[in-house]
């Protein structure tokens, strides 16, 4: 196959293991007979320095045109602490998503067997979990109008708004891989308290019915923040708005011991999107000790849901579990073992692929 890849490595430690994950992508398409381009594009603080925009118009054209998009991460404590920037990097990811309709955005959170110990929780609790977290990601909070601020500046002001076609679209994301996993759904809100909340219950009750073997059930969200930590093992599929989503993928991702190897897609109406779940992490950018697994896991989740090449998708996968039973990890997870760098261990899961 030829594949077209948009790569965006963005900010902080992004380039790095981006660069670990093409490397992957290289190698699985040299054993597999693909040809594969990349084409690079600016986002994030590296975009606004070379354009003014954290998402250009010529980063969105490359997207536009690309089968996926591999990215690297946003974020820059430059920008964080000048409280009169008028455009921050984050903004480049919004924007990305909303144009790209990006909404659904897909975590799965599965220990692995070798980093058991690493877990803040107990090893019988974290043991069998495999959730497939779903987060909405081009409404809600995060995007509704009006927001802003009163004249005088002393209040200020956001709206959550959803449409029942948005919950629609995201939730049948959510039942449909609910059926090729364990048929669980538990569809997470605050009915109790939001408008939008009581929208989500009526839509997906509407659905339902279309998915029989699928068992639903509604949680209060912070009732879920507790199950989360309490019996993560009891999940299945999660399906949540956007800022509900954002905090709790956050919340499940440390149960498996290392934010550095959780990766994550973005799917919806154009080019999917592939991206680590960490973020820029700028105290270890181009100190070679950042963890590419997540975004060689980015990739490995590029090949099966963007490529529908599950093969290609394995290897990478076993490769992965290969380094990490060799040993051949970065400090995040090397414990008493030296660690390697984010050179060496990408490296090595490439030869390994
Ligand atoms: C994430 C991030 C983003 C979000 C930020 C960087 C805007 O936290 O992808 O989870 O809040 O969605
Ligand atoms: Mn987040």
């Amino acid at each position: 196959m030829k594949l077209h890849v948009a790569l965006l490595p963005g900010d902080g430690v992004g380039e790095e293991v981006t660069r670990q994950a093409v490397n992957c992508v290289n190698a699985a398409c040299r054993r597999f007979g693909h040809q594969v381009t990349f084409t690079r594009a600016l986002v994030g603080a590296a975009a606004i320095d070379a354009t003014g925009d954290p998402y250009p118009p010529e980063t969105h054209r490359v997207c536009m045109n690309a089968d996926a998009i591999l990215f690297g991460a946003i974020g820059s404590p430059r920008h964080d602490n000048d409280p009169a920037a008028r455009v921050r990097p984050e903004q480049g990811l919004l924007a990305a998503r909303s144009r790209l309709g990006l909404h659904a955005n897909i975590r799965p959170v599965i220990p692995f067997p070798s980093l058991l110990h690493r877990s803040p929780l107990r090893r019988e609790i974290v043991e069998n979990v495999d959730i497939l977290c779903i987060r909405e990601l081009t409404g809600g909070i995060y995007y509704g109008q009006p927001r802003g601020r009163s004249e005088d500046g002393n209040t200020a002001f956001d709206t959550c708004v959803y449409t029942r076609e948005e919950i629609r679209r995201v939730c049948a994301v959510a039942f449909r891989q609910a059926l090729a996993r364990r048929r669980h759904l538990t569809v997470v809100d605050k009915a109790n308290v939001l408008a939008t909340s009581r929208l989500w219950r009526e839509t997906v009750q509407e659905m339902a019915p279309s998915y029989p073997a699928v068992t639903v059930d509604y949680m209060f969200v912070d009732n879920a923040a507790m199950q989360i930590v309490r019996a993560p093992a009891a999940f299945d599929v999660i399906v949540t708005e956007n800022m509900f989503g954002d905090i709790l993928t956050d919340e499940a991702s440390v149960i498996t011991g290392s934010l550095g190897l959780l990766p994550s897609a973005s799917i919806g109406d154009h080019t999917s999107l592939f991206e680590p779940v960490h973020g820029s992490y700028p105290q270890a950018a181009g100190k070679d000790i950042a963890n590419p697994v997540a975004a060689i896991l980015s990739a490995a989740m590029m090949f099966e849901i963007a490529f529908n090449l599950p093969a290609e998708g394995a290897a990478i996968r076993r490769a992965v579990a290969e380094s990490l039973d060799a040993g051949v990890v970065t400090e995040d997870i090397s414990g008493d073992t030296p660690p390697v760098g984010t050179t060496a261990a990408g490296e090595y899961i490439a030869s390994r692929i």
